[in-house]
């Protein structure tokens, strides 16, 4: 990250914090407002946000990890999200996630390395009738095998994938 995009984010954790440091319940405000703004919640931030909120480091740590949402990296140029949750697991979900890190060439969680693509987990897309469920840059998609997630994600898959 260059100096100037370090100090647009100071200045927009600045404003969040000014915004919500008065709120009861102020902390899930501030993750929500910050990851919107930069798209990822920076470890960085957590110092400045818990003297804001007056809680420990340790408490904005444990909710950003509670809340699968929230992501600490910068997302790849694509989120594509396999549903983790109960009807989908039933519904194969594993074998497509395992199928969705080889087609693509990145563990679920992570971001590729050339910041093409970002796999995430989610629970539950409310698709659960027409499990499993993926979403490609939040748009939701029903009944996905693995020969749709395929047709679904040609773009970002790997050559070396069979
Ligand atoms: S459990 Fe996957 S969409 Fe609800």
């Amino acid at each position: 990250m260059s100096g100037g995009e370090h100090l647009q984010d100071q200045v927009l954790l600045d404003q969040i914090l000014t915004c919500h440091r008065n709120e009861p319940g102020g902390l899930l405000p501030v993750l929500r407002d910050l990851q919107d703004g930069l798209g990822f919640v920076p470890e960085e931030s957590y110092s400045a946000i818990a003297e804001a909120l007056n809680i420990s480091v340790a408490e904005v740590h444990g909710v950003v990890s509670f809340y699968h949402d929230f992501r600490t990296e910068p997302a790849g140029a694509c989120v594509i999200q396999v549903c983790q949750a109960e009807s989908c697991q039933a519904c194969g979900s594993r074998e497509l996630t395992a199928h969705a890190e080889r087609r693509l060439g990145v563990a679920l969680g992570e971001t590729r390395a050339d910041g093409a693509v970002t796999l995430e987990p989610v629970y539950c897309l409310g698709n659960c009738a027409c499990s499993p469920a993926i979403a490609i840059d939040q748009q939701s998609h029903a009944l996905v095998d693995k020969a749709r997630f395929d047709a679904l994600t040609t773009q970002w898959a790997q050559e070396s994938d069979t």
